[in-house]
């Protein structure tokens, strides 16, 4: 099993690219089952969760062309030839669920397994499948899998939170549905809109994404179409974090602030400077020690949960005290004790971290528990005393892409070993 060995380097230097946005590639991959056309995705991020759901789409018949070195995908289901999503592949990956709305969309019948929970929470699915019940499909649970069926009609479908799955789920069943859908208190995430934009290339006619209320008037056929993965908000936060901990100063191509506003706002009230460029956004560290901010995590457009656990690890390091609030999932302060072995002081209760900055760290071996708090690891021992191995790095090629070679491009002191 590989593990990633970090030294302190020194203040960063230079640029890293954002590759295209996982959260979004994988919607988009899950949408092409919604024509009989085919759907060429660019920009995609090579990544184990986009081969991944590729073996699922590919177990459904869709067929999927590999170009320009796996960046380009050109997917066609034309011939579908199940409705079955396993559970061997959905409990890998839990962006798997939403293949159920495009395929009931498509063909008025999934199969699909429940995905259940994972490190940073229960992560249910009711809200997905109140949906489509709305939309007029019968939805039945048996031995875990959800039994979904119907010609599915135009309907108001209100979520008690804006889930992101859930959203996209309704959004891509409804496209195909007769008359109108109208979808209350919608994420707003840019994925979501991202997904929207996808199909309404692909020829759906969707009002309104990207705002609480999303209006869908169902059509008798998609087309193909060909449609760039927009850049991953949460690698491009991930990156600006860099030099807020190691110093120095990065510029992450492709980079938008308003892809993170909030997430900017509280960047530059720890004292980082960030500026946007004709290539992306500039993050510098005015040197000395940041000052602790606190964040409370909520739904786009507030400060996104994927990047409280690279916050933290900054936080770690600033003057004062931080108080994090984590409102979206229930588990999501894992990657704390593995910082408390690094010497951080951070105290949780609940959904809240109080995070008492230190001068400097200690180098340790730490574990990850999933993909963000991987990552935060990594970026804390980029200031660390001494070494810090983190083991289990699979969670990691999960969502970056060529992440050693990145941070090594800007000067951190970063390597990855084979066992
Ligand atoms: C998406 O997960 C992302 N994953 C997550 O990114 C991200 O953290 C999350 O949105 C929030 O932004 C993908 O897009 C593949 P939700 P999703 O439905 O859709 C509860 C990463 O690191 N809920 O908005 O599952 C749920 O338990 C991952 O890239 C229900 O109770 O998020 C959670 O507490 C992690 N019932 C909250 O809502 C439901 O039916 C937010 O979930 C659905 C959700």
């Amino acid at each position: 099993m590989d593990r990633i060995v970090v030294k302190g380097s020194g203040p960063l230097s230079g640029q890293i690219p954002i590759a295209g946005a996982k959260n979004t590639c994988l919607k988009l991959m899950c949408a092409s089952l919604l024509s009989d056309e085919p759907l060429t995705l660019t920009n995609v991020p090579r990544l184990s969760d986009v081969a991944t759901l590729s073996d699922l789409l590919e177990s459904l018949g869709v067929q999927i062309g590999r170009l320009d070195d796996g960046r380009t995908l050109a997917l066609s289901a034309a011939d579908l030839t199940s409705q079955l999503a396993h559970y061997d592949i959905v409990r890998k990956l839990r962006a798997s669920f939403n293949v159920l709305g495009p395929l009931i969309g498509r063909t008025g019948e999934a199969i699909v397994s429940l995905p259940g929970g994972c490190a940073i929470g229960a992560r249910a699915v009711d809200f997905h499948l109140e949906g489509l019940k709305k939309l007029g499909a019968s939805v039945d649970l048996k031995d875990g899998y959800v039994y979904a069926s119907g010609d599915l009609k135009g309907a108001e479908v209100e979520f008690p939170f804006p889930s992101v799955g859930a959203t996209e789920n309704v959004m891509c069943a409804a496209v195909r549905a007769k008359g109108t859908t109208v979808i209350k208190n919608a994420a707003r995430e840019p994925d979501t809109k991202a997904l929207a934009d996808c199909l309404i290339a692909m020829g759906a006619d969707i009002e309104g994404a990207g705002t609480e209320q999303i209006v869908v008037r169902g059509v008798d056929k998609l087309h193909g179409a060909t449609h760039r993965v927009i850049t991953d908000r949460i690698e491009l936060g991930t990156y600006m974090v860099a030099p807020g901990i190691a110093g120095g100063e990065v510029e992450c191509l492709g980079g938008r602030r308003d892809l993170l506003a909030a997430f900017c706002d509280k960047m530059e009230q720890a004292g980082l400077e960030i500026t946007e460029t004709d290539a992306g956004l500039k993050v510098r560290h005015p040197g000395g020690r940041l000052k602790a901010v606190g964040v409370t995590t909520a739904p786009f457009p507030g400060f996104p949960t994927d990047l409280q656990a690279q916050f933290m690890a900054m936080m770690c390091f600033a003057e004062g005290t931080s108080v994090l609030e984590e409102t979206i999932f229930e588990n999501r302060f894992m990657h704390a004790p593995e910082l408390i072995r690094m010497g951080a002081s951070i105290d949780v209760q609940g959904n809240t971290a109080h995070v008492t900055g230190v001068e400097t760290l200690k180098g340790a071996p730490v574990m990850a528990t999933d993909l963000r708090a991987s990552v935060s690891l990594i970026l804390a021992g980029m200031a660390a005393e001494g070494e810090t191995v983190v083991n289990r790095v699979y969670h990691l090629d999960r969502g970056y892409e060529q992440l050693v070679r990145k941070l090594r491009g800007v000067g951190a002191n970063v390597e990855r070993l084979s066992e």
